[in-house]
């Protein structure tokens, strides 16, 4: 990123020098850091986001000034509207007394250090003339280059003040070009990666859709400045909002050729009034920047997501099995019982039942009803939940268990009950989508009944260790009768944190249950809630082909650990796609491997080879997978036809390499690649594993330097669509290598 320019004109000099910064406040991670200076009684710049600059002179001026006034408009760390900022404003009041407009002014900052790893900062800014304040704070991961920026409000006017908008961060930039990735999809089609370069005006990625709100676009982006996207090389920046409702990213490029970034929750609909003495915190808008491509980028962000940003990412998670496509909501305890037998015996460690066991007056037979109603379906499994738990936990497995909990069926006894719990716009008619309607989490009662639901669901059996956690619509027709009149735009903001409330209250209550994070699959994918869950589903497509550009992308910014990836079966049933069970293996390999189907289909040479790679991906595939670096060897977004990347143990001892072909090239073309992220000096030994009826590694077993691999590269017999290769990278002791 380019420092601001250099002012234009003899007058801002002046100027300049009579304002000197007070203080330059850097906020620095290991190798990274951000600059802002700030005036006494004045603005607090946003001078400068990189790599860190050497020594602690840092002569910053202001930068260009308009042509017809005095005032700089370099850009403020978090501008508020009014005065000269004409960007998307960060902050937006309106005050007790109807005043429009507010000027933050710097009045301090402290520096905290929290631990070995954790700086904090925060820099109190307060209005020239009203009684608000606003602190943003930043804190900054070391180890991972990762900062995280959030902003509290207070205030003391006589009265309420309405915020009408207020942001989690901005961050300014300025380069010769800017290079856009963000991730688009719908149901089955989650996170499609688009790049586009960004012209003069505004760009915004945003979601009104309350709950499910990662299903259309997710609240995250890659910014390359000077040209496209690139895995090794250029400055990019990445940012993620951890909020699990309404956001907003707004992308704006002016006429200076600045780029002003401003991300948060959206204010659509959602003004917040605020009293005095009150205050409002915003979610964390979670940023990271690498000098050298994307690939970087992803290993800052999964490093920090492993530890601070999901649910037990330093322990290696289970293969399992989950019931839905394999017996979506037609079982009784025999077809589940037969389920878990045939799995335990392929090596699956988890039995995962999903919909469709609760409800009796309501039967859950389809998904139209019984929603709401969380007690076993006797009919189905006369000997309940526990029963099941316990068989899996005889034949060695864990035992998990399906639930929807913000939701409710018309048809349910809980609809009946609590109709004033139900989301609704006053008299207008509450519209069901997959036949269901949301409860009202700003409603305290209604909070106490999801952690009751919760507590109720896992007493069912000492041996439920882990709950998939679904939300299968978004908010229409907005409306609470919990609030009062006055504050009904205040849904948005407060469902999100009443929900975080809940996930607090069950987190203290069951810190060491799995949690899956699910809505509609990858419906709720981003940081916010995340925290709070072990893992999530990327998609309910399963089809191995589109699961390669899903996982790929997921995987830019969140973590392999986390990513649920289920082998399923052929044809898919998302797409009736026939496709080999080689490569569906492969590809589920490269996330948290499980399995998404009716394990008795599985017979003769198909189940040997289940067997075989659900052992391969434990003995060896797992922790390099779920704990080691990411490094993307070819981009199934490159139009070649092949997609690859590999996994390397942090201490490069050992690495894991996949690569797929997705369409024919021709018979005269053939894949190769160098490898990454290995020791150049140290000599490994390369093999195929999981290997399919022909091998697809033509040297069969080769030893080499890290070096070679990384200059040289492998070819791979992978050319007809959907043949894979798994291979096994090993670090030779130097002993046996002399
Ligand atoms: C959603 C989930 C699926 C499955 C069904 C059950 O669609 O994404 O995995 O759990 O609900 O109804």
């Amino acid at each position: 990123m380019k420092q601001i320019r250099p002012i234009a004109f003899i007058a801002a000099l002046f100027l300049s020098l009579l304002c000197q910064a007070q203080e330059m406040i850097r906020i620095s991670t290991s190798d990274h850091e951000m600059v802002m200076a700030a005036y006494n009684a004045g603005p607090v710049h946003f001078v400068y986001w990189g790599e860190k600059v050497q020594g602690d002179a840092f002569p910053f001026q202001p930068g260009k000034n308009q042509p017809d006034t005095q005032d700089d408009i370099t850009p403020r760390i978090y501008p508020s509207y009014g005065g000269r900022h004409y960007l998307t404003p960060a902050l937006r009041l309106t005050h007790s007394d109807g005043v429009l407009t507010t000027d933050l002014v710097y009045a301090g900052h402290t520096v905290s250090v929290l631990d070995e790893n954790r700086k904090e900062t925060v820099i109190s800014l307060k209005d020239r003339i009203y009684p608000v304040t606003v602190s943003v704070r930043f804190l900054a991961y070391q180890k991972e280059n990762v900062i995280a920026q959030s902003v509290t409000l207070s205030h003391s006017e006589p009265s309420q003040v309405v915020v009408e908008s207020i942001a989690s961060s901005f961050i300014p930039f300025h380069a010769d070009s800017y290079w856009l990735t963000h991730f688009n999809g719908t149901w089955a089609h989650e996170m499609q990666l688009e790049e586009e370069r960004l012209t003069h005006g505004q760009k915004v990625i945003e979601s009104k859709k309350g709950v499910r709100a990662t299903q259309s676009e997710n609240p995250s982006f890659i910014l390359s400045l000077d040209g496209p996207l690139a895995e090794d090389s250029g400055e990019v920046y990445a940012g993620a909002l951890a909020w699990s409702g309404n956001y907003r990213l707004v992308f704006e490029l002016d006429e200076t050729g600045r780029l002003g970034v401003t991300s948060g929750i959206n204010p659509f609909a959602s003004e917040l009034i605020l009293e005095p003495g009150k205050y409002l915190e915003t979610p964390q808008m979670i940023l990271s920047y690498s000098p050298a491509g994307a690939g970087q980028l992803s290993r800052n962000m999964h490093d920090w997501a492993r530890r601070y940003g999901m649910t037990h990412g330093d322990v290696l998670h289970p293969v399992l099995l989950n019931s839905w496509e394999g017996a979506y909501f037609t079982f009784d305890e025999k077809t589940i019982i037969d389920m878990i037998d045939k799995a335990a015996s392929a090596g699956v460690e988890m039995f995962v039942l999903d919909d469709g066991w609760f409800g009796n007056r309501h039967p859950r037979n389809g998904d139209n009803a019984g929603l709401g109603d969380w007690q076993v379906n006797r009919k189905k499994l006369p000997r309940g939940i526990d029963h099941l738990a316990d068989h899996a936990v005889s034949k060695g497995m864990r035992f998990g268990i399906w639930i929807e909990p913000e939701m409710v069926n018309p048809d349910s006894d809980l609809a009946h009950k609590h109709p004033e719990w139900i989301v609704r716009s006053g008299e207008r008619e509450v519209l069901t989508m997959r036949n269901q309607w949301l409860l009202d989490l700003t409603n305290p009662e209604v909070q106490d009944f999801i952690v009751k639901t919760f507590d109720e669901v896992l007493g069912q059996s000492d041996n439920i260790s882990y709950v998939k956690w679904d939300a299968n619509r978004h908010v229409d027709n907005v409306g609470s009768t919990y609030l009062p009149a006055d504050r009904q735009s205040h849904f948005w903001y407060e469902y999100v944190r009443r929900l975080y409330d809940v996930y607090e209250r069950i987190r203290a209550k069951h810190p060491d249950i799995m949690i899956q994070l699910c809505s509609s699959g990858g419906g709720r994918l981003d940081y916010g809630a995340l925290k709070y869950h072990d893992e999530f589903w990327a998609s309910d497509n399963t089809n191995a082909l589109d699961r390669i550009y899903i996982q790929h992308s997921t995987n830019l910014l969140f973590p392999a650990i986390a990513t649920g990836s289920h082998v399923s079966t052929s044809p898919n049933h998302q797409t009736d796609m026939l496709i080999p069970l080689k490569f569906r293996f492969d590809v589920a390999m490269g996330g948290r491997l499980g399995m998404e189907l009716q394990p008795s289909s599985l017979v003769g040479e198909e189940y040997e080879f289940s067997c075989k790679a659900i052992a391969v991906y434990k003995d060896f595939v797992r922790p390099l997978v779920q704990l080691g670096d990411l490094y993307r060897l070819e981009s199934p977004y490159s139009g070649t036809g092949w997609s690859s990347h590999m996994h390397v143990a942090k201490d490069k001892s050992e690495a894991v390499m996949f690569a797929y072909c997705m369409k024919y090239n021709g018979r005269t073309t053939f894949f190769s690649t160098r490898l990454k992220g290995l020791d150049p000096e140290s000599v490994y030994k390369v093999e195929e594993i999981n290997e399919g009826n022909v091998p697809s590694f033509p040297a069969g077993t080769l030893t080499s330097t890290g070096d070679y691999l990384m200059k040289v590269g492998l070819q791979l017999r992978i050319d007809k669509p959907f043949s894979s290769c798994v291979l096994k990278i090993s670090k030779i002791p130097c002993s046996d290598s002399q």
